[in-house]
C-alpha cells in the first residue's frame, strides 16, 4: 500500500506514540490538581507549549491549545468579532476565496448576521494580490485572514507582504498555516502575523489537537467558558496525552524540517518530471515554486479525478482530488473555480501529498500505475476523440 494523502492526515510518529502512552494510564492526573499527579500533567502541558511555540518562533504564552485547525480558525474569527459588541454591520473581515471551509463556513454565518466579508480573488496560480488587501481595508475592518498554503493546490501566499500592509493600517492578520507548518520554515515574528492556526494530525501528531498562536497583546474573546483553563481562553480539562503528542510532533517537525523539505522536493520533482514526460495532456496546478513541495496537484485532461482515485485505490495507492470536483456530484472545487479552471480541468484533477515515510520507490511505482490507469480511463472517456487519446 502506498499512502499519498498526507495533506488529509498523517501517520502518528512512533516517538509521538511513545511519549503519549504514560498519560493514559500512569500520569493521568488532572493538570488543575495541586497534588503530584496534577503537577506532572501540568508540567507536561507546559513542555508541549514550549515545543509548539519553538516550531513557529512564538513565546510559549502565545500558544493556545485547541482541538485542531478548525477550532483555531473559528476561535480567531469569533473571538475578534465578539469583541466588537452588538453591532454586526460595524464589522468587516477580509479573507480569500480559496480558504478552507473552516474559515469560509464561519464567514458565511457571519454574513447572515450582517457582518461584511470581502472574499479576495486569486490569480491562475491561486495567489492573492496584496494590493487587493490594501484596497479592501476600510474603517470597519477588524481582521484579515489569509491562508498560508492552500490545502488543495499547495500554493503559498505572500504572507510577509500582506502583514506589512496590515501593520500599516493596524489591522490584525491571521493565517491558517495548517498545511504550511512543518513543510516550510515559519517564524511568526519574522512574518509579522498576529494569529496563526496549526493542526497536529498534519505533522505526524494525533488527531483532535492543534493550536492557535495569538500574539501577546492581541485581544481575543474566549469562546468556551468554564473552569478557566488555557489562561481563561478555553475552559475544560486539557487533553493531556494529545497535547503531549502534539508537542513531540512539533519537536520532531522542527528537527527534521530541512531534511523533510529536501525529501519532499526530490519526490515532487521525480513525480512531476516523469509524469509530464510520460503522460500526455497533464498539467501541474498551483505555483511551480511558491508552493509546499509535499503537495503535487495535477490535471489529467479527459479523466474524471474520482474514477482515477478509485482505480489507484484498487492498486493500493491512496490519493485524493483535494476536495475537487466530481463529474457525478457536479460539486466543483471552490479553489480551482477561483483559479479560473473550467469544468473539464477541475474534474480531471488529482492531489498527491507526501509524508516523511514515502520513498522514491513508491513514487516510481505510482507513476507506473498512473500511466496505465490514465490510459485505461482515457480509452473510455467522452473526450477520447477531442484529444485523440
Ligand atoms: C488549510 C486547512 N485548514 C484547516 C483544516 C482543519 O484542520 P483540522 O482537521 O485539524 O480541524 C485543514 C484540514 O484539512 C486544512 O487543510
Amino acid at each position: 500500500l502506498i499512502y499519498l494523502d498526507n495533506a488529509a492526515s498523517t501517520a502518528v510518529h512512533p516517538d509521538v506514540v511513545k511519549e503519549m502512552m504514560p498519560y493514559f494510564d500512569v500520569e493521568y492526573g488532572n493538570p488543575s490538581s495541586i497534588h503530584q499527579f496534577g503537577r506532572k500533567a501540568k508540567n507536561a502541558i507546559q513542555k508541549a507549549r514550549k515545543q509548539v511555540a519553538a516550531l513557529v518562533g512564538a513565546e510559549p504564552g502565545e500558544i493556545l491549545f485547541t482541538s485542531g485547525g478548525t477550532e483555531s480558525n473559528n476561535t480567531i474569527l469569533n473571538g475578534i468579532v465578539k469583541l466588537q459588541g452588538s453591532e454586526p454591520d460595524q464589522n468587516h473581515i477580509i479573507t480569500s476565496s480559496i480558504e478552507h471551509e473552516a474559515i469560509l463556513r464561519p464567514c458565511k454565518e457571519f454574513e447572515n448576521t450582517g457582518i461584511k466579508i470581502t472574499y479576495l480573488p486569486v490569480d491562475e496560480h491561486g495567489i492573492v494580490n496584496p494590493d487587493d488587501i490594501a484596497n479592501s481595508i476600510n474603517s470597519h475592518t477588524v481582521l484579515v485572514s489569509i491562508m498560508f498554503a492552500n490545502n488543495e493546490v499547495g500554493t503559498i501566499q505572500p504572507i510577509k507582504e500582506i502583514s506589512e500592509i496590515c501593520k500599516k493600517y493596524q489591522i490584525p492578520l491571521h493565517t491558517d498555516a495548517v498545511q504550511a507548518v512543518g513543510k516550510i520554515p515559519i517564524n511568526v515574528k519574522d512574518l509579522g502575523v498576529d494569529a496563526l492556526s496549526i493542526s497536529s494530525h498534519k505533522i505526524n501528531g494525533p488527531k483532535g489537537i492543534g493550536a492557535l498562536f495569538i500574539k501577546k497583546g492581541l485581544r481575543v474573546s474566549p469562546q468556551i467558558l468554564g473552569g478557566g483553563q488555557e489562561n481563561g481562553m478555553r475552559s475544560g480539562t486539557e487533553n493531556v496525552a494529545s497535547i503531549v503528542g502534539f508537542g513531540k510532533a512539533c519537536e520532531i517537525a522542527k528537527e527534521r524540517l530541512n531534511e523533510n523539505i529536501s525529501h519532499f522536493q526530490t519526490l515532487h520533482s521525480t513525480m512531476l518530471s516523469r509524469v509530464i514526460k510520460e503522460i500526455p495532456h497533464v498539467k501541474l496546478n498551483g505555483h511551480s515554486e511558491k508552493r509546499i513541495f509535499n503537495n503535487i496537484h495535477l490535471t489529467f485532461l479527459g479523466v474524471n479525478g474520482e474514477d482515477l482515485i478509485i482505480k489507484l485505490d484498487e492498486h493500493g495507492i491512496a490519493a485524493s482530488t483535494g476536495s475537487a470536483c466530481s463529474m457525478h456530484t457536479q460539486k466543483a472545487s471552490h479553489v480551482l473555480k477561483a483559479m479560473g479552471f473550467n469544468h473539464e480541468q477541475i474534474t480531471g484533477s488529482l492531489r498527491m501529498s507526501f509524508g516523511y515515510l514515502n520513498t522514491l520507490d513508491e513514487v516510481e511505482q505510482t507513476i507506473d500505475v498512473l500511466k496505465r490507469v490514465v490510459s485505461e480511463l482515457r480509452s473510455v472517456s467522452p473526450y477520447k476523440t477531442k484529444y485523440n487519446f
